[in-house]
């Protein structure tokens, strides 16, 4: 009997992250969840799910709940690796009204942190497998209009370092995705987003899916359309 794909997703307690995790069980995946502590979101599609879905608890800014997740999957294969976790804070201020800690905290999560969650579980995808990180249309450079200031500069970093993350993995033959998603009604996108969370994420796993062995670092949207830097 052959095993079904396995998807680790980082970030999973709520909003596009479980919607994520729901959406490849969904299609008969088996699914590797992260949450911070308790997420009831979770519990449901475990009780929806039974033996498709696995708890684990990660914080992305704890190198050591990263590495100790690591070390649990030892000899385990994963698909696809998607680092998911965010946070958005100050979106109306700009350095002259944030405080620093609002963007430095957004810098380590949205940036350093999914990079690092990549480099410390990246071995466990083999060649032809994908690496998936969730980034942000405000995080082209190309495109900034100058809303969300201090997030958009946090995504354009996470953008920076994967442009470096894989170039130094270029032998690696994963498919690297920086995933923008659209404007998604969740907890951080807010009631006046555009998109509703199943308008998104299917489109997003449907893309996932068919970047499948096309090795090499791709900024796109929802569709696969390439976006601007
Ligand atoms: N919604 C949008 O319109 C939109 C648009 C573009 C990009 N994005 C990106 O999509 C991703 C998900 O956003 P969302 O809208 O679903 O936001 P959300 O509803 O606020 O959910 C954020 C998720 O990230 C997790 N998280 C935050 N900090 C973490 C950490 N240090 N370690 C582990 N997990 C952490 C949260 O876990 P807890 O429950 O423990 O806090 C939660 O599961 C983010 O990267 C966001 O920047 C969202």
């Amino acid at each position: 009997m052959t095993q079904p794909a396995t998807v680790l997703v980082v970030g999973a307690s709520r909003g596009l992250g479980l919607a994520l995790a729901e959406e490849w069980l969904g299609r008969g995946w088996h699914v590797i969840a992260t949450a911070r502590g308790r997420s009831a979101g979770l519990d449901a599609l475990a009780a929806r799910f039974p033996g498709s879905l696995e708890v684990e608890s990660v914080d992305i800014n704890q190198a050591a709940t990263v590495e100790a997740l690591r070390r649990r999957l030892d000899g385990r294969r994963l698909d696809v690796l998607f680092v998911n976790a965010g946070i958005a804070r100050a979106i109306e201020a700009s350095p002259a009204s944030a405080s620093e800690a609002d963007f430095l905290d957004m810098m380590l999560t949205n940036a350093f942190s999914p990079v690092r969650a990549a480099e410390l579980l990246r071995d466990l995808v083999p060649a032809g497998g994908t690496v998936a990180i969730m980034t942000s249309e405000l995080g082209s450079i190309a495109n900034a209009t100058g809303g969300w200031q201090l997030y958009s500069s946090s995504k354009a970093a996470l953008n920076m370092l994967m442009k470096g993350y894989a170039a130094k993995h270029a032998d690696g033959g994963h498919a690297v995705l920086l995933v923008a998603p659209g404007w998604v009604r969740t907890e951080m996108g807010g009631s006046d987003a555009l998109l509703s969370i199943e308008e998104s994420i299917p489109r997003v796993v449907d893309m996932i899916e068919a970047n499948r062995g096309r090795a090499g670092l791709r900024y796109v949207d929802r569709f696969g359309a390439p976006l601007p830097w």
